[in-house]
């Protein structure tokens, strides 16, 4: 198939192959979703090129549909099959060990386990804790005239932020950062040298083996941290199991790391591109926390999360079977011309509804309330002390159909 562009137009879309390493470059291929949101909003792909073993897939690609398939669990499993369009690298049973690969009831048990201390309210009160993070990172910039915004502002960040609800010692948030960007970005060769295969072999041994000991401190003596309230979770009256606590804290430091950095680089992206929109930020400060939603939607940080039906099911006029892939593009669904009017412009006063979160289904991310706190307090702390803040050079992004983010933002930091 062709790469995007006018090319794009000539394209036989029952030919199109969405997840195409050349497509993905240089990010998400926004104008193939434009098509296919217009043209075919349910479209089958019948391989990934670069995993010829990994079946075809449906492309869910507008809000409505995507809304549809994530609250339909019963219909459009997380535990089936996995939750990517690709299980590159992890085996199947590890990622069912999350409650993010798992469907209610089981679902629903371990994920209430954490709800309440991620309510907007618990979650405010580590305002302070947080704000002095991010104060202690950007200080460490003083007298500089560079940086590389996402290794050097954004990864130190928001490793100490989940880290420090993890019970992980500072000193370790370099290790568990490299550990979860290898992970996340498998197919990245910057990210991950050795390559998908590697992760069996080398990550995931080195997560199980360094997990082990936070766990067996934690029965030794309990803490007030979110590893203790794994190691001593009860579920229908039953322990969890060791690999089920692994990946409990796995998914937690994941989610926990990536995400949020990456919106954070893209929203800073944004806001450098479009001085217009960070002057209205600097006039209106209250505008904030409406930027953040705005580069939530604009960049949401998961391009995907995939479901495996369980029966057969119509979905927008197309006939998916039992056992089928069915991925939801959130980097399409939050670009729908039918919800936002000119999507592709970057618009701090929107304040939009979005996907970039999940659609309201059972999986709807647990981390919202402190994500957004900590978008918030990262674009304050930047605007304010890097007020002329600007892009040095061409960023880099990273290359990969699951996470949304930009590998490297290298910025000028107070430009005469
Ligand atoms: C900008 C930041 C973030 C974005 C864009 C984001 C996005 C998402 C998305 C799209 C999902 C899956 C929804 C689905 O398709 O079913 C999800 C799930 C999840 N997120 Fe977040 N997330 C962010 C930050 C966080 C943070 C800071 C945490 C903190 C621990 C977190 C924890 C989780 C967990 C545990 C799940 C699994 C929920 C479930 O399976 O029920 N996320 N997130």
């Amino acid at each position: 198939m062709a790469s995007v562009g006018s090319d794009l137009d000539r394209v036989d879309l029952d030919k199109a192959l969405v997840i195409e390493r050349e497509q993905w470059g240089d990010g998400p291929p926004h104008e193939l979703f434009k098509r296919l949101r217009r043209e075919c909003p349910v479209h089958w792909s019948r391989s990934i090129p670069e995993y010829p073993e990994e079946a075809g897939y449906w492309s869910v690609t507008t809000a409505d549909d995507i809304h549809a398939v994530s609250r339909d669990w019963r219909t459009y499993s997380s535990e089936r099959g996995g939750v990517t369009a690709a299980n590159v690298g992890f085996p199947l049973e590890l990622v069912q060990a999350m409650f993010i690969g798992m469907d209610p009831p089981k679902h629903d048990r371990l994920k209430a386990l954490f709800q309440a201390g991620f309510t907007p309210k618990r979650i405010a009160d580590h305002e302070g804790a947080i704000r002095q993070i991010v104060i202690d990172v950007l200080e460490r910039l003083d007298g500089r005239e560079k940086c590389e915004l996402v290794n050097e502002i954004a990864q130190p960040v928001v490793s100490r932020v989940i880290g420090s609800f993890m019970g992980i010692p500072p000193e370790d948030d370099a290790v568990w950062a490299n550990l979860m960007n290898s992970t996340l970005g498998a197919g990245d060769p910057d990210l991950n040298p050795l390559g998908p295969e590697s992760l069996v072999h080398k990550d995931i041994p080195e997560i199980f083996e360094r997990c082990r000991r936070l766990i067996a401190e934690r029965r030794e003596s309990p803490t007030d941290d979110l590893t203790s309230v794994l190691v001593h979770a009860e579920v229908d009256g039953q322990k969890l199991e060791e690999h089920e606590i692994v990946m409990g804290f796995f998914l937690l430091v994941a989610a926990g790391n990536d995400s949020t950095k990456a919106t954070y680089a893209s929203g800073m992206r944004a806001l450098m591109q479009h001085p217009d929109q960070r002057r209205l930020l600097f006039e209106d400060p209250s505008l904030i926390p409406s930027a953040v939603e705005e580069s939530l939607r604009m960049f949401p940080a998961f391009a995907h999360f995939r479901r495996t039906a369980t029966c057969d099911a119509e979905l927008d006029g197309r006939r998916i079977r039992e056992g089928d892939k069915v991925v939801m593009w959130y980097v399409s669904s939050n670009r729908d011309e039918t919800r936002y009017e000119n999507p592709d412009r970057f618009d701090v006063r929107r304040n939009p509804e979005h996907q970039a979160f999940g659609a309201g289904g059972r999986h709807f991310c647990l981390g919202t309330a402190l994500a957004r706190l900590e978008l918030r307090i990262l674009f304050e702390e930047t605007l304010a002390r890097f007020p002329g803040m600007e892009l040095d050079g061409t960023p880099t992004v990273v290359e990969s159909p699951f996470i949304n983010q930009l590998k490297t933002l290298p910025v000028r930091l107070a430009p005469a």
